[in-house]
């Protein structure tokens, strides 16, 4: 058995894969995430990837998901290929922009719950200070 690096492009993540796993299941069995996971076994296409440089081997897949021409350049399901050296890769399934592109969107979501956090906690702290003047009743 021999492991390879494998790198994501677009994240510059890597993680190590044996020559007896697929692509998918050698990141997966890391922890690591950047190649979109369905189905596992060559039926949903969301693990589409380029592969851009390095040699692997490649098990059945859909042609649903890849034609012969995408097999031809590279585009496959990282479900069923297996490298055979270090690999350098592009996702390109359904799912990519949730896996590889959220970071800025998950920052601005982020920024926004604490601002409404910080807004609803100003207004617990204005309700508990509230200091009942003669004549009104405090709720
Ligand atoms: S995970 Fe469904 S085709 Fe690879």
């Amino acid at each position: 058995m021999t492991n390879f690096i494998v790198t994501i492009e677009e994240t510059g993540e890597t993680f190590r894969c044996s020559d007896q796993q697929s692509l998918l299941h050698g990141m997966e069995s890391l922890g690591k995430k950047g190649i979109p996971v369905g189905c596992r076994g060559g039926g949903c296409g969301v693990c589409k990837v380029e592969v851009t440089a390095g040699m692997y081997r490649k098990k059945a897949m859909s042609r649903e998901h890849v034609s012969e021409e995408d097999e031809v350049g590279g585009r496959l399901l990282a479900c069923r290929v297996l490298p055979d050296s270090d690999l350098k890769l592009k996702v390109l399934g359904k799912m990519k922009k949730n896996v590889c592109c959220t970071t800025n969107a998950t920052m601005a979501t982020i920024a926004t719950i604490a601002t409404m956090a910080a807004i609803v906690t100003n207004a617990q702290h204005a309700s508990e200070n509230r200091v009942a003047l003669p004549n009104q009743s405090s709720t």
